[in-house]
């Protein structure tokens, strides 16, 4: 992706050193921009941000900073001159959140009202915001549009829809603020060079590293969660999208946002990031079997409480507002995530 004329911003990534920010750093540093990156490494690695520095031969400036610090977050956002804001530390896990609701809403919500007094302090009113597609809640039709009703079905799914509530307000209340919300639909691959991938800690919650733990030896076999939906072979669909795609989303809404920001007036612009295409969890397994060269050991289980059967973007206000659409197939996906599963089974420890 090109950069627009003129624009060379400063740029702090909340949650850099994770799996979306690590690879969102690629593209923001291969697109000329600075990066500056907060993480408190709860959930990643140090690793990923070298791994990046090796892949782009650019440095990023990192800080081990909880994002509930604010008088640190602020002197970083005064020190490294930010102009942006790309915001993605948080915790991401359904279940989890289910458990420790509590820990969700102190990381999530509160982390997120601290940065912004950060950013309040500091003069800094530009932000993108890593939202989900599971603040839409249980379909009331598909694909899901930006203006599908919110109705999140966890806690997890509740404080990226608070956030997002906390954008809008502040948008609303004075000029000057531009926010964009990314509802990611459901980002798996990894990097091309096999450096940079999605490192999870313990048994994987999700489908993608799962079955590459599978392949590669370290898992017994995959359990379908359930194959009795109502859907074309009974299991689940989702939207899936290469995370350099979804990077690249980032880049092409920073740029939205930079170029049409004024003093004058707010925005808070939503956008469902997503192929638009739903793909079933047999899909995904066979297009993984087609990248690692065999078959894989595959049971079925019931169904895993809470999920929906089906969901995909409507991904089209991306399109004509941010000239943005994935270019990545599912083969690519695939085949991306087992070159990094193969050379790196124990994620950044290898
Ligand atoms: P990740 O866990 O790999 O990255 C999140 C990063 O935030 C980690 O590096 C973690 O150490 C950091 N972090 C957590 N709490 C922090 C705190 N208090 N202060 C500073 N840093 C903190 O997850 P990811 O998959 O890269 O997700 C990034 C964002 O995208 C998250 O906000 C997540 O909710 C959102 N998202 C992810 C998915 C997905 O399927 N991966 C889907 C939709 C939305
Ligand atoms: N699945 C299995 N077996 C597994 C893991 C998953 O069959 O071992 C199935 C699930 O039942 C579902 C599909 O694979 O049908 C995808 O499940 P994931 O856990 O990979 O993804 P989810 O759609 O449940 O959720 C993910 C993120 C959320 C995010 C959501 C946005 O985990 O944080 O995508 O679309 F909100």
């Amino acid at each position: 992706m090109k950069l627009s004329a003129n624009l060379a911003p400063r740029l702090l990534l909340t949650g850099g050193a994770g799996y979306i920010g690590s690879h969102t750093a690629v593209t923001l540093l291969e697109a000329g921009c600075e990066v500056t990156v907060i993480d408190n490494l709860s959930n990643s690695s140090a690793k990923s941000l070298e791994a990046v520095q090796k892949i782009t031969g650019r440095k990023v400036s990192f800080h081990q900073v909880d994002l509930r610090d604010t008088a640190l977050v602020e002197a970083v956002l005064r020190d490294e001159h930010i102009d942006a804001v790309v915001h993605l530390a948080g915790l991401k896990a359904v279940g989890e959140s289910c458990e420790h609701p509590l820990r969700y809403y102190d990381v999530n919500v509160v982390g997120s009202l601290h940065l912004l007094q950060a950013m309040k302090a500091a003069n800094v009113r530009k932000l993108v915001f890593s939202s989900s597609a599971t603040v839409y809640g249980d379909p009331k039709f598909l694909p899901y549009t930006e203006a599908h009703p919110t109705h999140p079905t966890s806690p997890y799914g509740q404080t990226k829809r608070q956030i997002e509530v906390m954008l809008q307000d502040l948008s609303d209340s004075q000029a000057g603020w531009h926010f964009s919300v990314l509802r990611y639909f459901n980002p798996v691959g990894a990097h091309p060079s096999g450096q940079l991938g999605e490192d999870p800690r313990g048994i994987p919650n999700n489908l993608m590293p799962y079955l590459a733990q599978v392949a590669v030896g370290k898992r017994a076999s995959l359990t379908i969660h359930g194959d009795d939906y109502d859907t074309a072979d009974g299991t689940g669909v989702r939207d899936y999208l290469h995370v350099c795609d979804l990077a690249d989303g980032h880049w092409a809404a920073l740029q939205h946002l930079i170029d049409r920001a004024s003093p004058e007036f707010s925005r808070c612009d939503y956008f469902n990031l997503g192929s638009g295409v739903g793909h079933s969890v047999k899909d995904m397994l066979h297009a993984f079997e087609r990248a690692c060269g065999k078959p894989l050991p595959v049971r079925v289980g019931p169904r895993r409480p809470g999920d929906l059967p089906a969901f995909w973007a409507d991904a089209n206000h991306a399109r004509n507002e941010l000239q943005w659409q994935p270019v990545r197939d599912l083969d690519n996906m695939c085949s991306s995530t087992w070159q990094w599963q193969q050379a790196h089974p124990n994620g950044f420890n290898d």
